[in-house]
């Protein structure tokens, strides 16, 4: 079987080989075909090292595919079915569980059992599934149903991108219709946010990136203004008259872009994961109940409160 894998942390180039196997199909497991997979910078921080994952490694956690086969006691999903791989499936016994916050759940997050083998020598995935496979066993609840019409493309992204960046705008900072929101990285997560505060009926969005034709791309999904970091003290001026933007988002994941949103009241999201190499425990969904940025920053004496945010629950 196919699949492109890292061997040891700090390894360069990803190595896509043909005799990876993929671990047997044990009770409660079901097996994929992965037919789409998404590239999220996480991918890139896992070969790096910025976020810890167990190596050898196949690279990828935003997929999706058909299932091929079911393990013994699985009864959520079925042999055909489409599914989007998730890399937060909820174990339904924890107390985030039992408190209506499955997406916080950490029973099965990023740890777990390997994967594939590779002659002898297990292979773990990122986040626990890795998907630049040909196919993956992972728990059921790890393999979220959908309707049989969605492109695989597009299913694809709901499993990482598509749920942190939408979430993170629609539940986790609760954007409000009329509201002006910043933007910090327009990648995938960050387009996704744009989309995200577009839906929540954000009037105006203002995308901020290095790259231009990353700000040209963040117009086409809902931004209403583009900035390079320079130049968003002129289009801040312009937007907020001086008030600051009602909701600021990072999603570089960099100290200085982490320091960075001005906002006023209202949330100030910062999806920040493993930003400066140190890992911290997720926050809660609510803007309100957590803060687990110790930014030591005035904003959150002037009424900005300040959360992380990770696959929030969408
Ligand atoms: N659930 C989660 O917590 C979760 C999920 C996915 C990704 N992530 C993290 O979110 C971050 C973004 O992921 P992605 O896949 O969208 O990454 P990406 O590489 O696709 O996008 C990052 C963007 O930030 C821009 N950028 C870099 N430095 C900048 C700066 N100083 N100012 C403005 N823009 C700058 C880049 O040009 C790029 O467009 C990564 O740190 C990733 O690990 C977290
Ligand atoms: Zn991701
Ligand atoms: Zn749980």
């Amino acid at each position: 079987m196919r699949a492109a894998l890292f061997h040891a942390t700090g390894d360069e180039t990803a190595d896509v080989r043909d005799d990876v196997e993929v671990v047997p199909t044990g009770p409660g497991l079901v097996r994929i075909a992965i037919r789409a997979t998404g590239v999220c910078h996480t991918d890139i921080s896992s070969m790096n090292g910025t976020i810890p994952q167990p190596a050898p490694c196949v690279l990828g956690h935003e997929g999706a595919g058909e299932v091929v086969e079911v393990g013994q006691g699985v009864d959520t999903v079925s042999v055909g079915d489409h599914v989007v791989v998730s890399w937060v499936p909820p174990c339904g016994k924890c107390t985030d569980c039992l408190n209506g916050r499955p997406h916080l759940c950490m029973t099965g997050f990023i740890t777990g059992g390997p994967r594939f083998l590779l002659g002898d020598t297990p292979v773990h995935g990122v986040a626990n599934t890795g998907t630049f496979t040909e196919q993956l066993v992972v728990p059921a609840a790890a393999a979220v149903k959908i309707d049989d019409d969605v492109p695989w493309d597009v299913a694809s992204l709901l499993g990482c991108g598509v749920m942190t960046g939408v979430g993170a705008a629609i539940n986790t900072a609760q954007v409000r219709p009329g509201s002006s929101v910043v933007v910090f990285g327009c990648g995938g997560v960050g387009i996704s946010v744009i989309q995200g505060a577009r839906i929540a009926g954000a009037a105006e969005i203002v995308a901020v990136d290095l790259v231009e034709g990353k700000r040209e791309h963040a117009r086409q999904f809902g931004a209403t203004h583009t900035a390079s970091p320079d130049e968003l003290a002129g289009v801040s001026a312009q937007v907020t008259k001086g008030a600051g933007f009602d909701y600021g988002f990072e999603v570089v994941g960099i100290p200085a872009t982490i320091r960075g949103p001005t906002t006023r009241s209202g949330a100030a999201v910062l999806r920040w994961w493993w930003a400066q190499g140190a890992p911290t425990r997720r926050s809660s969904s609510t803007p309100s109940s957590s803060s687990s940025w110790r930014s030591g920053s005035s904003a959150l004496s002037t009424g900005r409160p300040t959360c992380g945010s990770t696959s929030t629950g969408s």
